[in-house]
């Protein structure tokens, strides 16, 4: 079912002070900062030749990576995300074998404009997976 790791997504607390680091330290080359209110997150791309690493910092009230803060002082790993042909039939065949899929099911348009659906942590050992369509 699964192919290329997309991405590893880490929440950071001051994502001016991440990118600093990322660049500074890593000699990283860090994409602008994009805002997606409807994920309640403002983003950074890095890229690096075989994935990239995602840096989210929470934007606007009630953002679910707000609360992720609340438990990692500073940030953390938050989720890794991994390519699949098809994500409906993904689903479909995740909920067959008993596993959960979070919100109501449906994919949802994720950062790079493809349909992506969230894995429940309990039946990943607490590892938060993201799956995502590419074509
Ligand atoms: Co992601």
């Amino acid at each position: 079912m699964i192919s290329r790791l997309n991405h590893v997504a880490l929440v950071v607390d001051d994502l001016d002070k991440a990118c600093h680091s990322w660049q500074h330290l890593l000699g990283a080359t860090v994409s602008e900062p994009q805002a997606l209110p409807e994920h309640g997150v403002t983003v950074v791309f890095i890229d690096l030749p075989n994935t990239r690493i995602e840096l989210l910092e929470p934007l606007g009230d009630g953002s679910p990576v707000s609360r992720f803060l609340e438990k990692h002082t500073g940030g953390g790993l938050h989720h890794i995300c991994m390519e699949v042909a098809d994500v409906i039939a993904a689903r479909d065949d995740l909920l067959a074998k008993g596993a959960r899929i979070l919100g109501d099911g449906e994919p949802k348009i994720g950062a790079h404009g493809n349909p992506v659906i969230f894995m429940h942590p309990g039946d990943f050992h607490g590892t938060l997976i993201e799956l995502e369509e590419v074509k």
